[in-house]
């Protein structure tokens, strides 16, 4: 019989990791789940604290503490290691050390023999995941980073409320940068198959006159209204971290808005930055290159311009 146990391993077991630990647990997504931490006591007190949940669970998850030379069989190594930004930084203000901390775990896991999908949501997060994938060189369908999937469910979360209408049933996306220079794909925006501007042209009286550049800033900005309040954010992009995986192992050739290395997508090569692609048991399948408007276009270069920037500044 072929290999069948599931297998993760989360990379960096602080708030994000352990979020993103306990929304797998609970949702059966895997059997087996590492936990890895330069502090290895911290990996240690949550693969422990994580293991008592299993009781309490539909499906067994053997969780433990373990180490880089144990990643030789994982499907999906799942990175969240480095600081958050601090009040008054932006992402991209972190990339220096995240840029680091990769250069040294990264060669580390490649050692084990580790061929499985690397998914990352350290930040920046578009620019580090080009990073391990020049570091790792795996093939670009492995080297996954969240990129836009927290800011698109964002951008339906907001709308939602507007609309009143579950966020599930909103088909839109955040493209671009996950950081100040992403954008809202307006052109490509759904509630039920009907295209949001519509939407808000035929309610205009009940929900007086909407100002989208407004919610743009807002989805830009709410992880920072997060940071403000609690230090970091977590739930959210450890949902997202396990929703992904899910689609990983599922095959389910769902789209979400995901960082990926771009070769000739959108007529853009040697980055990575948010772009709705199909993801499956071999990672991502296909980028989905949506017909954006001629605006919509300009805020994609101009975003990218903006990553690219950053990217020279660690070499390339
Ligand atoms: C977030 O957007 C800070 O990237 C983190 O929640």
């Amino acid at each position: 019989m072929g290999k069948t146990t599931r297998k993760v391993a989360i990379i960096g077991t602080g708030l994000v990791g352990s979020s993103a630990a306990y929304s797998i647990i609970n949702q059966g997504i895997c059997e087996e789940l590492l936990m890895i931490d330069i502090n290895k006591e911290r990996a240690i007190g949550e693969a422990l604290d994580l293991s008592h949940c299993i009781d309490f669970t539909t499906s067994r998850t053997k969780v433990r503490p373990a180490s880089y030379s144990d990643l030789e069989d994982v499907d999906v190594a799942i990175i969240t290691a480095g600081p958050p930004p601090k009040p008054g930084q932006t992402r991209l203000d972190t990339l220096g050390i995240g840029a680091k901390i990769m250069e040294d775990i990264i060669p580390q896991i490649m050692e084990s023999g580790f061929n499985g999908i690397f998914l990352i949501a350290s930040n920046p997060v578009d620019i580090i995941t080009y990073h391990v994938w020049k570091l790792s060189g795996l093939p670009r369908n492995k080297v996954i980073g969240t990129g836009t999937s927290l800011d698109s469910s964002r951008l339906k979360t907001f709308l939602s409320e507007i609309l009143d209408v579950d966020p599930r049933s909103i088909n839109g996306y955040m493209m671009g940068e996950h950081g100040d220079s992403q954008f809202a794909v307006w052109s490509h925006t759904y509630v039920g198959g009907k295209p949001l501007l519509e939407i808000l042209e035929e309610r205009k009286e009940e929900l007086g006159e909407i100002d989208l550049d407004q919610i743009v800033k807002k989805v830009r900005k709410v992880g920072f209204e997060i940071l403000k309040r609690k230090g970091t954010t977590y739930y959210g992009i450890g949902n997202a971290l396990a929703f992904i995986t899910k689609s990983i192992f599922n095959d389910d050739h769902k789209i979400i808005a995901l960082s990926c290395v771009l070769d000739g997508e959108y007529g853009e090569r040697d980055i990575c930055t948010g772009v709705p692609a199909v993801i499956t048991r071999e990672g991502i399948k296909e980028i989905v290159e949506l017909r954006l408007t001629e605006e919509e276009k300009a805020k994609f270069r101009q975003s990218n311009a903006i990553l690219r920037k950053y990217m020279e500044s660690i070499g390339y």
